[in-house]
């Protein structure tokens, strides 16, 4: 029998990428969070509910929620004669490139993995994870789940998967700025389609480096390292123009002193790092949505904070 009958975790939002990081590199960010109860039920089945204020944007089918999908692998994996019934507090606003089906899968997949005691590895929860990424988008990418399961920087790489984390400097701060662009339903997926299969020996260099940058300026503590290397020569390029004013925000942001920018995830939202012992992300953050105005976008900005991983708020 399953001792635990019910768990309730919780997963923080993301940015994947950081620039030269394409679908390696996770943050998990501050300001919103999933909830997601998982409890036991004598079904065999995987039913799905979804509630809280972006619920309703949700699929409640377990093969096209990113949700799903884990649950099924996990059950599969237990071996137990039981279905789950799966609760969805949905905070995380869907399509803003904040990683919200991907917290929710991260989410799942920790409630599933403490409720029916299968105690996996971080890597096998990040790879069970991204199975909700392929539902949601397409494509099992491994960055965002990374981030909100483990927390903090994240490299999430390799086949076999491998996913490590650290601790981010105090003293970054993350300004998103959201432009209110029309966003197709299948976003991620468009945005992945623009990317060519094939880049050049420049390009794939050029990115070793800068990601090497970040990752070393992780390690270090060191924001300038971090920001030096937030530039891609892989995806941004081909992504740009589905944030119109992007090129502009950037420069923008830089000459006042944000440390590195990048389009988060498959976008619209941009995130600008900043050293808030010298600077003041609001500042830059009024600077970025000045400059979008220029190209006739709206957008608002959040300063957010690194967050940590995915954590069990309830279990009984
Ligand atoms: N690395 C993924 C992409 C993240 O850029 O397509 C999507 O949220």
């Amino acid at each position: 029998m399953v001792p635990d009958k019910a768990v309730r975790v919780k997963a923080s939002c993301s940015t994947a990428n950081l620039g030269a990081g394409f679908d390696v590199f996770g943050l998990a960010l501050s300001k919103y969070a999933d909830r997601v109860q998982v409890r036991t039920t004598n079904t065999r089945t995987v039913r799905i509910i979804a509630l809280g204020p972006y619920g309703r944007e949700l699929p409640r089918a377990p093969k096209k929620n990113s949700a799903g999908p884990p649950a099924r692998a996990l059950l599969d994996r237990s071996g137990l004669n039981t279905g789950v019934e799966i609760i969805i507090e949905k905070n995380i606003p869907p399509g803003l490139g904040l990683g919200s089906s991907g917290a929710t899968a991260a989410a799942c997949t920790e409630a599933m993995n403490h409720l029916l005691r299968l105690d996996l590895s971080n890597d096998e929860l990040v790879r069970t994870a991204s199975l909700g990424e392929a539902a949601a988008s397409g494509s099992a990418h491994i960055d965002n789940v990374g981030a909100s399961l483990l927390g903090g920087f994240v490299i999430a790489y390799g086949n076999p998967l491998r996913a490590v984390s650290v601790k981010p400097p105090g003293k970054l701060s993350i300004v998103v700025v959201s432009p209110k662009t029309r966003l197709a339903k299948n976003k991620t997926s468009l945005a992945r389609r623009l990317i060519p299969q094939k880049i050049g020996v420049k390009e794939a260099v050029l990115n070793i480096g800068r990601a090497s940058a970040i990752a070393l300026g992780f390690a270090k503590g060191d924001l300038d390292l971090i920001g030096s290397g937030m530039e891609d020569a892989i995806a941004e390029p081909h992504r740009e123009r589905l944030v119109p004013g992007y090129k502009m925000v950037r420069k923008a942001a830089l000459a006042s002193h944000a440390s590195g920018v990048a389009i988060s995830g498959a976008g619209p939202s941009v995130v600008a790092f900043v050293d808030k012992t010298k600077r003041d992300p609001k500042k830059i953050g009024r600077v970025m949505v000045k400059e979008f105005s220029k190209s006739n976008v709206e957008s608002t900005f959040f300063v957010a904070r690194p967050a940590g991983g995915a954590h069990i708020i309830r279990s009984n």
